[in-house]
């Protein structure tokens, strides 16, 4: 059976601007255990997509289905057990500053009600999967690019995922500490079985890994195949592109990520009226992104299982998932402005 298989998906934003219709009629199939690759320009659509594949973004139209469950058919409850089983990892690795390597992987261990001292055991047998065991104790701020990636990607692992998604993991990364993580990941699929899908804008990161790849342009799949076929055959104009460039060595895309990574996490406020229930909203949030926030003040008090007052969060630096965590807090009651004065601790 296949691990996941896209039919016929349609995503369709609507906002004050008018209309995106960021994914057109996407077919494709990843079987177990493939290293698959997602690759296209900026805009083509392949965030969207990856983020379809665990019901962060509900297709407009067309079925999602994993292992042969449709995800439309799940229940809230069994689609958070499902999404436990799809780690993500990300171009800006959305780490927890304020916390060590070791608590940052403990941290969706936790979220799953292991006990302390189990968490810390398990989260270290990671650390050092990834190479990581001396530096446990470190904060985020201390590591290279390419260790907070490693830290990134035991975190996504705690859960025992069946399938890693990956969204411009290695983007921020100089060339070198690309392969080392691209060689992590191999080493991951291989001796795991897990499957995994690498979405990138680099040609030279489905080179180096990928059995298969989907080349997308303005929300549709332009050619989909084994990687040596596409390299020796390309069919579509976008798929010639991406390998031109490729041989070009893409010095200014890679630039261009860079410069995208020097942010802040954002924050906002979030005020809870009468229909908030308290506790859950959050931590749901968090199991659902599998993304930390901080949480830089609290002042509620819970009223007859009601929430009120408000509290400050910051987001992850360079996270993905704001609009989609905001969209996601107002559905549940929940309004949010964002902050832009510093808060005091
Ligand atoms: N929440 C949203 N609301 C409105 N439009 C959106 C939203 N998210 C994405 N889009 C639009 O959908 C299209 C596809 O975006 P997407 O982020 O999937 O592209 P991408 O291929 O991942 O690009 P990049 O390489 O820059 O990350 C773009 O035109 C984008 O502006
Ligand atoms: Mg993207």
């Amino acid at each position: 059976m296949s691990e996941i298989m896209i039919e016929n998906v349609c995503k369709t934003y609507r906002s004050k601007d008018g209309r995106v219709d960021a994914l057109k009629e996407v077919s494709l199939t990843i079987e177990d255990g493939d290293i698959y690759g997602i690759i296209g320009m900026s805009g083509a659509g392949k965030s969207t997509l990856v983020r379809c594949m665990n019901f962060l973004e509900r297709p407009t139209e067309g079925r999602v289905l994993i292992r042969g469950r449709s995800l439309a058919s799940l229940s809230e409850k069994e689609l958070r057990r499902q999404r436990e089983r799809v780690g993500m990892i990300f171009q800006h690795y959305n780490l927890l500053m304020q916390k060590t390597v070791l608590e940052n992987v403990c941290f969706p261990l936790y979220i799953q009600g292991k006990k302390k001292k189990e968490a810390r055991l398990r989260a270290a047998e990671l650390l050092e999967l990834v190479g990581l065991e001396e530096r446990q104790k470190a904060y985020p701020s201390q590591l290279s690019g390419g260790q907070k990636q490693r830290v990134a990607i035991a975190r996504a692992l705690a859960s025992d995922p069946e399938i890693l998604l990956c969204d411009e993991a290695t983007s921020a990364l100089d060339p070198q500490t690309t392969s080392s993580i691209l060689e992590l990941l191999k080493d991951i699929n291989e001796r795991f079985g897990i499957t995994i899908v690498v979405i990138t804008h680099q040609m030279a990161v489905v080179r180096e890994i990928c059995t298969h790849v989907a080349v997308m342009q303005g929300g549709q799949i332009e050619e989909e195949g084994k990687v040596e076929d596409i390299f020796a055959h390309p069919r579509s104009a976008a798929a010639r592109e991406l390998i031109r460039s490729d041989r070009g060595g893409g010095t200014m895309e890679r630039q261009r990520w860079q410069e995208k990574e020097i942010c802040n996490g954002r924050r906002i406020r979030i005020v809870f009226s009468d229909h908030s229930a308290f506790e859950p909203v959050i931590a749901n949030m968090i199991l659902t992104f599998q993304e930390p926030v901080n949480i830089l003040r609290a002042d509620t008090r819970n009223i007859g299982g009601a929430a009120k007052g408000e509290m400050i969060l910051e987001f992850a630096p360079g996270s993905s998932n704001i609009e989609a965590m905001k969209t996601y807090m107002s559905h549940r009651g929940l309004e949010t402005e964002e902050v832009t004065e510093d808060v005091e601790q």
